[in-house]
């Protein structure tokens, strides 16, 4: 199999080029640029893939909010330029969407039957992707919706509780999601596609926890002697949902995040002593 990864320079697509072990093309955003069709229709009818991953997005909520027509551009008309070049030559596409399709007004996990309603314009970009997927019935395809990603290579919320160290007091909110390793998810989400998985699923870390508990349990690793401190929200650009948790269903979940962030913070932020 031949593999194309958009995206190549994120969080997930650079864990997807470390896994993918066969042929494969790796591009970044400034070796492509998923709005553009034409580049984007070369590339593929050229390298011939048999697969292609994208985990190009604009994924910066805030950022987002405040740029709705560029978010609609990468992350819904980017998507559709990937989809239409991968039915034209006879490729399996792969895009990954988000917990925050969901409004957080749910109690327990969100299913892949639950009905999306997006409260900010990434959550609304994202649904759009997804649904162009979605309605062009094409089956070659797998949607995987993840939440709070960390992993290396860029800022997570686990690189920006890090960042905090030194702060006397830090304060964080109770929303709720699942964090998910990013190598844990490129792993997975290879061997679904060796396996022939196609359709929506949903596929995080197994416990899910609030900001404040996370801090917590990182800080604590780490040996933070400050005070954190629990707040409802914090003032921000975009609102965010409240609880997004996923069900996993039928999928094993991954790794749970107290497993994985001990495993993260030893490999990557040398932490000998856990
Ligand atoms: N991060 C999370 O917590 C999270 C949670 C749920 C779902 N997801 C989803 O998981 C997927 C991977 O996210 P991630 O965390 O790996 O995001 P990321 O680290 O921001 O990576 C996305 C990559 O896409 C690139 N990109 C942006 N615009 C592009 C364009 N027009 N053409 C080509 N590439 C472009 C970015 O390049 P630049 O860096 O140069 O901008 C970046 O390298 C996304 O679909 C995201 O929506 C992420």
């Amino acid at each position: 199999m031949k593999f194309l990864i958009t995206g190549a320079g994120g969080l997930l697509g650079s864990e997807f080029n470390k896994v993918v072990v066969e042929e494969k093309l790796a591009l970044k955003r400034t070796d492509l640029d998923i709005t553009n069709f034409e580049d984007v229709y070369k590339i593929v009818k050229n390298y011939k893939p048999d697969v292609i991953i994208n985990c190009s997005a604009l994924s910066n909520v805030d950022y987002c909010e405040e740029h709705f027509d560029e978010a609609i551009n990468v992350n819904a008309k980017g998507v559709e330029n990937l989809l239409i070049s991968a039915i034209e030559n006879k490729c399996f596409l792969v895009h990954f969407s988000t917990d925050y399709v969901f409004d957080g007004n749910k109690n327990s996990p969100y299913t892949i039957y639950d009905i999306p309603n997006p409260i900010n314009n990434y959550g609304k970009s994202k649904l759009m992707g997804e649904e162009i997927v979605k309605n062009s019935k094409y089956e070659n395809v797998l949607i995987i919706r993840t939440s709070w990603l960390f992993g290396i290579g860029k800022s997570s919320f686990v690189s920006k509780i890090l960042n905090m160290i030194n702060n006397e007091v830090i304060y964080m909110t109770e929303q709720i999601s699942n964090p998910t390793y990013s190598k844990d998810l490129a792993i997975r989400v290879y061997k679904m596609i060796k396996q022939g998985y196609k359709g929506l699923f949903h596929l995080t870390g197994a416990l899910s926890v609030s900001r404040y508990e996370l801090a917590k349990y990182i800080l604590d690793i780490v040996g933070y002697k400050g005070k954190i401190i629990k707040v409802e929200n914090f003032p921000s650009i975009a609102k965010r949902p409240r609880y997004s948790s996923l069900d996993n269903y039928p999928l094993e979940p991954l790794r749970d995040y107290k497993v994985a962030i001990k495993e993260f913070l030893k490999e990557f932020y040398n932490f000998r002593t856990l």
